[in-house]
């Protein structure tokens, strides 16, 4: 079913090919585009969604067309009370300009605003097998937890959602976590699927996975991933908490027997967490960084990261509770990201609707 082919996993593997052998459908000349999101799940991002997703979308504008949106269809997938949903989107999208998306160089937009997604997702929706999408493990680990029997039917179709999301836009990559990947798949099916039925239409993307992973541990218990659905949101470090709550966070991470500052994740998951995000907000490397801490503590490592962490994330926190403050302003700036993304999405959508054989437009 998915083609086997070579993963290229950076966005600089992919532009230092002449040409996509997709190019051409994206339109000739044109920059290569990119497109992510993530959900609007929470009243503030949090470290590993900072260091994870975000900083590598940042970086990937300067070489390409980026699409950034809130999924607020998906947040539905679950319950959700209304005006949360209103302030988290607003506030997602305060952070991501605050971490640095330019709305300016980039599409910023939020998903409901673009009505073609949801379309979209009807017409792959009806080209994906219930077999196929049984198999989908988020889907699995997410009804398992809501009670089979209660889980929602959009819960099931969220893949092809996503999918649409993607596929609108003929992305040549997707930036996204590697809890994405079977996602990414599925969308390249789906497009191979689409085009092999009615012609070339999409753009096969691909994903483009963290390489060596900034991944972020709970501080609390290294062994699960950074997640707002912790236990205890100690484990957590919030881009919008304030920097004495951050410092402390850090500071009463668990660490793990012994003494050396060495980077191990098996018998060191906590002090390697805290030392592959210092690695990261400083932009150093892991060794350089157990060079500078032979014969110190923990507690030296604590006390600097904590600072490290607060420096970077400090600003961001500030501009993006600015951003909060002028809500009509940030509204219009989505709208404006909504109208930019109209305008690629919707010829892609009008293709697909006389592909598959619906009457043109009624006007
Ligand atoms: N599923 C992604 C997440 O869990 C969010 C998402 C929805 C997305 N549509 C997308 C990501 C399209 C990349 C491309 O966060």
């Amino acid at each position: 079913m998915t083609e086997t082919t070579t993963r290229r996993t950076s966005p600089a593997d992919v532009l230092a090919r002449d040409t996509a052998p997709t190019a051409h459908l994206a339109g000739a000349g044109t920059r290569h585009r990119v497109l992510s999101g993530m959900q609007p799940s929470a009243d503030s991002l949090h470290l590993g969604n900072y260091l994870g997703a975000l900083v590598n979308w940042v970086k990937v504008q300067d070489d390409f067309d980026a699409y950034f949106f809130i999924p607020d269809l998906h947040a539905i997938t679950v319950p959700q009370d209304p005006e949360s949903m209103v302030r988290r989107t607003r506030v997602a999208a305060a952070q991501y300009i605050a971490a640095g998306i330019d709305p300016e160089r980039s599409t910023l937009f939020v998903q409901s605003q673009v009505p073609e997604h949801a379309q979209l997702a009807w017409v792959l929706m009806c080209m994906t097998g219930m077999g196929e999408a049984q198999r989908m493990t988020q889907f699995k680990d997410k009804a398992a937890k809501q009670g089979a029997e209660a889980a929602g039917v959009g819960l099931f179709a969220y893949p092809m959602l996503m999918a649409a999301d993607i596929l609108l836009y003929q992305p040549h990559g997707v930036p996204v976590g590697d809890d994405q990947r079977q996602h990414v798949e599925l969308t390249r099916d789906l497009a191979q699927r689409f085009n092999a039925r009615y012609g070339e239409t999409f753009v096969v993307p691909e994903g483009f996975y963290p390489v060596n992973g900034a991944r972020v541990y709970d501080l609390q218990n290294p062994l699960a991933k950074m997640s707002k659905s912790a236990a205890s949101p100690n484990g957590l470090v919030n881009i919008l908490d304030a920097p004495k709550v951050i410092a402390k966070r850090i500071k009463s991470a668990v660490t793990d027997d012994g003494t050396e500052v060495r980077f191990d994740r098996e018998a060191k998951p906590g002090v390697s967490n805290l030392l592959s995000i210092y690695a990261a907000v400083t932009e150093r490397s892991v060794a350089e960084l157990e060079e500078a801490y032979v014969g110190r503590m923990y507690g030296h490592l604590k006390v600097d990261l904590a600072e490290a962490v607060v420096e970077r994330l400090a600003p961001i926190r500030e501009r993006a509770l600015e951003l909060m403050d002028d809500p009509a302003e940030l509204d219009r700036l989505l709208a404006r990201g909504a109208a930019k993304a109209r305008e690629v999405a919707s010829p892609v959508l009008a293709d697909v609707y006389a592909k598959v054989g619906f009457l043109p437009p009624a006007r």
